[in-house]
C-alpha cells in the first residue's frame, strides 16, 4: 500500500527518539500511554522518568501505597488515570499472577484501558498489528482518503478502526502507529497543515480536491 509505505519512509526520516520507543515492555509502554492520554509529551516525559525510576517494574507499582502513587502524579491532573494504573498494576500482580495481558483483546479488558491505548500496548510491545485511533488517525486518514463520515459520531469510529487496521504494516506496526501519531501532529496538523511539504500531497484527496479545511467531517451536536 503507497500509504503505509509513503508514511514508514516519512517516519524513518522525521521519527522523535522518545523514551518508551526503545521498549518493548509492555508495563512500561502502558505507563507511557496513561501520561500521554491528556497530557503533552514535554509535561509528560518528566513523570515517565520519574515513574519508571520509582516503580522500576509492575510489581514496585503494584506493591507501593496508593498515596505514593498519587504523590508522584501531583501535577498532572486527571487523577482518575493514577489510581486506575494502581488498580491496573495490582490486578496484573495479584490476579493475573504478575504476567502482562499480551493480546489486544485482553488488554482492553483492563481498567483505564480503552481501544487506543490497547492498541498502542498490543503494537509496541507485542508487534499486534492493530491500528491506534484518535484525533491524529481521524485527521490523516479522513484527509488522505477523503472520508466524510462525522467523526463526532461515536460508531463511525470504526469506519477508521477497520481503514486504519487494514493499512497498517503487517510487518512493522510499531513504526506505522508511532508514524501516524507523529505524522497528525507534525504535518497533517489540524490549521495550516505542511501540504507544500508533505510527502503524501500527490495523493491526498483533501489536497487535490482543495478541501483541507472541511476534512475531518465534525458537525456540533
Ligand atoms: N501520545 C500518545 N501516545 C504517544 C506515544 N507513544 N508517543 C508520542 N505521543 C503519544
Ligand atoms: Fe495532510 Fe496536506 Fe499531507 Fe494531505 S497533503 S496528508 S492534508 S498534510
Amino acid at each position: 500500500m503507497d500509504f503505509t509505505r509513503q508514511l514508514l519512509l516519512w517516519y524513518q526520516k522525521n521519527k522523535r527518539d522518545l523514551p518508551w520507543r526503545n521498549t518493548t515492555n509492555p508495563y512500561y509502554i502502558w505507563l507511557s500511554e496513561i501520561i500521554l492520554q491528556q497530557t503533552r509529551i514535554e509535561q509528560g516525559l518528566p513523570y515517565y522518568l520519574s515513574f519508571t525510576e520509582n516503580f522500576p517494574t509492575l510489581k514496585d507499582l503494584a506493591t507501593a501505597n496508593e498515596d505514593d502513587v498519587l504523590k508522584l502524579w501531583q501535577g498532572l491532573g486527571y487523577y482518575s488515570r493514577a489510581r486506575n494504573l494502581h488498580f491496573t498494576a495490582k490486578t496484573i500482580y495479584f490476579d493475573l499472577n504478575n504476567t502482562f495481558p499480551d493480546n489486544y483483546n485482553n488488554i482492553i479488558k483492563l481498567k483505564g484501558i480503552g481501544p487506543y491505548t490497547a492498541a498502542a500496548i498490543a503494537s509496541f510491545a507485542y508487534k499486534e498489528p492493530v491500528a491506534v485511533v484518535d484525533g491524529n488517525v481521524f485527521r490523516v486518514l479522513s484527509r488522505f482518503f477523503g472520508i466524510h463520515d462525522d467523526i463526532a459520531i461515536g460508531k463511525n469510529r470504526t469506519v477508521f478502526q477497520n481503514l486504519a487496521n487494514e493499512l497498517i504494516s503487517k510487518k512493522h506496526p510499531d513504526l506505522f502507529n508511532h508514524a501516524i501519531m507523529d505524522f497528525g501532529a507534525t504535518v497533517c496538523v489540524p490549521a495550516n497543515p505542511k501540504c507544500g511539504q508533505c510527502i503524501l500531497n500527490q495523493n491526498c484527496y483533501a489536497f487535490l480536491k482543495n478541501k483541507v479545511n472541511q476534512l475531518p467531517v465534525k458537525n456540533k451536536k
